[in-house]
């Protein structure tokens, strides 16, 4: 009786995690366990390899990525972000994955700009 319900919610948990959903990336899907970490600090654990050419740093803005849904479930724009809006590098709809973190779902897609090579991107 007692594994049924703990495995019950263990599946009602696991059902109920935020995940990111990657579009052009064939749909891939990155459940989230821990809600404190950067979308990067993500991309990362699941091993999808994703642009970040200051390391994650807030200075380059090549980790950007583009929403499509989810957008409030973002956390709030750092200081970096801020200013990458008021450059004009970073338009509405567009965040940077190393700069915030989700508490709820996400679709997202990769900008053409800063697709890998070696990656098979499903809207080529
Ligand atoms: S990796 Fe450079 S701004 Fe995110």
């Amino acid at each position: 009786m007692f594994v049924t319900e703990h495995a019950n919610y263990q599946n009602f948990i696991l059902e109920n995690m935020p995940k990111i959903i990657i579009k052009n990336i064939n749909n891939q899907e990155v459940d989230i366990y821990d809600t404190n970490k950067s979308v990067l600090q993500h991309f990362a654990e699941a091993y999808i390899d994703w642009m970040q050419a200051c390391g994650g740093k807030g200075r380059c803005t090549t980790c950007k990525m583009i929403l499509h849904e989810g957008l409030q479930n973002l956390s709030p724009p750092s200081t970096a972000e801020q200013k990458f809006q008021k450059m004009d590098r970073l338009q509405p709809g567009e965040r940077l994955a190393c700069q915030c973190s989700l508490q709820g779902d996400i679709l997202i897609s990769t900008p053409q700009k800063y697709k890998l090579p070696h990656i098979n991107y499903s809207d080529n």
